[in-house]
């Protein structure tokens, strides 16, 4: 596996689209000369697009049509990026490597990935109301898509995720308070992808609804599948460095590899199970099979 594997080949065409969504974002830029090199790295940097993909799936499992809900997907997937640019600093989990390169800091240095990553996630709120302002009918309005994404990213959502987990040697080894961290960090932006792409595509409160738990599951699968991986995985393989949270809270500390395996596999389960009487989720269900089987 290349460090941009995909996360399932049935998803190729859908990461294809964002890809090159944003190249050509990047290509066009305006940014001044120091910043232009770090933001295209950022940009163009093989990442397996999950949030993007998940925001078009949900788009179409709501009737929806994927190239209506691109700018949206690739802003989700610029607010990730930028929370892994932070994630990746010194100050963070001081990584080495990322998506198979140096980590931004190591190779523009902190203050350019520091001023890199607020300006993709300013940026990305633009597009998302873009998106919105193109599309008719709007079920719902631009206020209420907006919430969503500002919500999960805030300080009740990856941030607070990121703070805790970063201070959790001060925090007890249970579950709530692994639920807390994972469900924040990773979890908050899963719904919200999923959740812009049902708004946008015009779905119904209960389709919503439903949407939103299969993303909160597979969120926190997502995470516990990745914290696998930092114990189990191969840094040539993931492009990043594994072993880096050692000394925090992780499923696997709590219920070694195969209970932590074991709880990926329930949650993919319940987030199955919540969108089992929901048309055109094909690909929901593919994403989810997909995230259960990276540590399979
Ligand atoms: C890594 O996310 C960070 C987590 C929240 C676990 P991904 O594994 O989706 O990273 P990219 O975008 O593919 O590089
Ligand atoms: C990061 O979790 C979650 C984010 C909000 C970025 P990790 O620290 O486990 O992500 P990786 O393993 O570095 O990609
Ligand atoms: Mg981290
Ligand atoms: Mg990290
Ligand atoms: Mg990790």
């Amino acid at each position: 596996m290349l460090p941009c594997a995909p996360v399932h080949d049935e998803f190729a065409a859908r990461r294809a689209m964002i890809d090159d969504y944003l190249r050509t974002l990047a290509s066009r830029t305006a940014a001044p000369r120091p910043l232009v090199a770090p933001l295209q790295r950022a940009l163009n940097s093989p990442g397996k697009r999950v949030r993007g993909i998940l925001t078009l799936c949900a788009g179409e499992a709501a009737g929806g049509k994927a190239e209506k809900l691109i700018d949206a997907a690739a802003a989700l997937e610029m607010i990730h990026t930028c929370s892994l640019i932070l994630d990746d600093l010194p100050s963070m989990d001081d990584a080495m490597l990322r998506r198979g390169a140096p980590t931004l800091h190591r190779e523009f240095g902190e203050d350019l990935a520091i001023l890199s990553a607020v300006a993709l996630l300013n940026h990305a709120y633009g597009l998302i109301a873009r998106n919105h302002a193109a599309l008719s009918p709007r079920q719902w309005p631009m206020q209420q898509v907006m919430r969503r994404v500002v919500d999960a990213v805030g300080w009740d959502g990856t941030i607070a995720g990121e703070a805790v987990d970063l201070h959790s040697e001060e925090s007890k080894l249970d579950f709530d308070t692994l639920e807390f961290i994972h469900s924040r960090k990773t979890g908050a932006l899963f719904v919200a992808a999923a959740a812009v792409g049902a708004m946008l595509a015009n779905v119904s409160a209960a389709a919503l609804q439903r949407i939103e738990v299969f993303a909160k599951n597979l969120g926190l699968a997502f995470q516990i599948t990745d914290d696998i991986l930092d114990v189990i995985g191969d840094p040539q393989q993931l492009g990043k460095d594994v072993g880096k949270d050692e000394q925090k809270l992780t499923f696997v500390k709590l219920a070694g590899v195969d209970g932590a395996r074991k709880l990926s596999e329930e949650l993919v389960e319940t987030s199955l199970s919540a969108i089992s009487n929901l048309g055109n989720a094909d690909g929901l269900r593919t994403l989810a099979i997909a995230v259960r089987d990276r540590v399979r």
